[in-house]
């Protein structure tokens, strides 16, 4: 556990994430059209990919946590689903699939034992959310709902924290959680693949984000949104070659951090990396 933090001069609010490492990383079952057990990580390279996303993820500027995974939750490695955190409060994530529930226990386990308050949720089935589909917009979340996170459970996180939460309907299994279609660069701009939404969907975020960064199903398919920003570093999985021209010239840095062994699970570096204050206000 350790702390890089940002330039005192830097005008970005410091990011601070919770990683997961992958001692038991593995697919070991199928719960997104990525997994195959056929196709399982690779020890060596996981550790490789995972320490360098470390190490960019502190170059970029980021406090860095980790904590390590445990057997029988192949999953662990992606702590952004394990909840909702923001202002040292946080709400559970309550899982679609049985295969990940009990990482939500491990997760708010950390939290709680480094001062962060849970945030008490109705014990209803219908109220499943993940954190992978909740992202802040400017002053608003947005949500993706569907084949992760109920309507239901939107409309109640909008309640337990008092924002503003823009609901995304998710249409493409592929993309089963909205960090694969929606990178929020800063207050103005975002880049996202709309193909992957109910017309509905397109409607709202169309109306929320000023500046756009529109991309191809076939760039998202890249894991290219399932990125994070550090100030004005992109620390992204793949970026092809016209999403790095248009992002260079709005000033940001791209830094590719390949998590490839991750990407057999269907998570890339948003997935891995827990923002640990997502409305960014404390
Ligand atoms: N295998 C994991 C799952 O299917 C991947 C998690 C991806 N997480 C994310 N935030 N997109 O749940």
């Amino acid at each position: 556990m350790t702390a890089t933090g940002p330039a005192a001069d830097s005008p970005y609010p410091p990011k601070s994430f919770l990683l997961c490492s992958p001692e038991h990383f593995d697919v070991t079952f199928e719960i997104n059209p990525w997994m195959t057990t056929e196709r399982r990580p690779d020890r060596d390279k996981s550790w490789l990919e995972w320490n360098a996303l470390v190490a960019g993820l502190r170059s970029a500027g980021a406090t860095v946590h980790h904590f390590p995974s445990l057997p029988g939750l192949p999953d662990m490695v992606f702590p952004t689903d394990v909840g909702v955190v923001t202002g040292k409060r946080f709400v559970r994530g309550r899982f679609r699939h049985p295969e990940r529930s009990n990482e939500a226990e491990h997760g708010a386990a950390w939290l709680l034992e480094h001062g962060y308050a849970e945030i008490p949720w109705p014990d209803d089935p219908a109220l499943y959310v993940e954190g992978g589909d909740v992202i802040r917009f400017g002053e608003a979340l947005l949500c993706g709902t569907g084949p992760r996170t109920s309507p239901a459970a939107a409309q109640q996180l909008s309640r337990v924290l008092g924002v503003e939460v823009v609901p995304v309907p998710i249409v493409d299994p592929r993309f089963y959680h909205l960090d694969m279609s929606f990178c929020p660069l800063d207050d103005r701009r975002a880049l996202y693949a709309p193909g992957v939404w109910s017309e509905e969907g397109q409607r709202a975020v169309e109306k929320l984000v000023p500046e756009p960064l529109i991309i191809s199903i076939d760039e998202a398919l890249t894991f290219s949104a399932n990125s994070v920003v550090v100030g004005r570093t992109v620390v992204m999985p793949a970026c092809p070659p016209r999403i790095r021209t248009a992002l260079e010239d709005w000033g940001f840095t791209v830094l590719v951090s390949p998590v490839d062994e991750f990407l057999k699970a269907g998570g890339g570096i948003r997935c891995m990396a827990l923002d640990l204050d997502l409305l960014g206000r404390a």
